[in-house]
């Protein structure tokens, strides 16, 4: 069953277009990368499913119910969190507040203390540090606090925007193999990076975006053995390569 149905998607900044055509699904306990070079919409795509940018077009579905102009606070009650790409912290407040905050949406409060067991054992870093500001924390320590923070809502669905961004490969390698264990926990994740290699790995399928516009998706040994992969996503020969080769399609 898809858990998660996004039809031609499309976000306007002003005059400006996020994205033009977006179309992806998730199906329940998998894991789905969503690659593309920078500004190909990955962020857009994520943020109008969250809920923090509305849609001007097309369609949003969450196990079979419309979700498509729903603000993010009601999304997140139906199972979906972001982990956001640059963090969005509240530098002056403590990891522990930080994390409390992702469990605003919690409905049954009394699973506080056993989400909060939860995080700090996926990243002990964080238990070492609840108390500290999360503005002094390294960049590899906020990725894992934004991460973490997403959990707290007990997600079904965990929406990624480039966990990898700006982390050492020790760190990078530590963070995946997280998502792997959380992934094998029954988390099913949709996974934005610009790294290939790194999505390939651990995703079942990936969909490619261009300018806005998702031009390729298949199976993630598909993908890997694609070189119009490679050239899409390195932006060469666009328009002429920018054709779907799903075999559902
Ligand atoms: N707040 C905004 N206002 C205007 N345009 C925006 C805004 N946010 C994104 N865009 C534009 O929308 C397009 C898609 O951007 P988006 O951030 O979704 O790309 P991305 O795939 O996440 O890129 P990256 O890998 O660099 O993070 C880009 O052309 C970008 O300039
Ligand atoms: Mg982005």
């Amino acid at each position: 069953m898809d858990t998660l149905n996004v039809q031609n998607l499309e976000v306007r900044y002003g005059d400006l277009v996020g994205v033009a055509d977006v179309s992806l699904k998730v199906e329940m306990g998998k894991v789905v990368a969503l690659l593309g070079s920078n500004g190909a919409g990955k962020t857009t795509t994520l943020n109008a499913i969250a809920g923090l940018v509305p849609a001007s077009g097309g369609s949003i579905e969450w196990r079979g119910e419309s979700i498509t102009r729903q603000p993010a606070y009601a999304i997140v009650r139906k199972g979906l969190a972001l982990s956001p790409e640059g963090w969005r912290l509240f530098v002056s407040q403590t990891v522990e507040q930080n994390l409390r905050l992702g469990a605003t949406a919690l409905a049954d409060k009394s699973r506080m203390s056993h989400l909060f067991e939860r995080v700090y054992e996926c990243f002990p870093r964080l238990a070492e540090r609840r108390h500290q500001r999360s503005g002094t924390l390294s960049g590899g320590e906020r990725q894992m606090l934004a991460m973490g923070r997403a959990l707290m809502s007990e997600p079904k669905l965990l929406l990624l925007d480039e966990p990898s961004l700006g982390l050492a490969p020790a760190v990078v390698e530590t963070m995946y193999e997280t998502l792997h264990g959380l992934h094998k926990q029954g988390l099913t994740l949709l996974l934005a990076e610009q790294s290939i290699q790194l999505a390939l790995d651990i995703a079942d399928y990936a969909y490619v975006l261009q300018t806005g516009r998702t031009v390729l998706e298949g199976t993630a040994a598909d993908l890997e053995n694609n070189e119009q992969v490679q050239r899409i996503y390195l932006g060469v020969g666009a328009a002429e390569e920018a054709v779907t080769t799903s075999p559902a399609a």
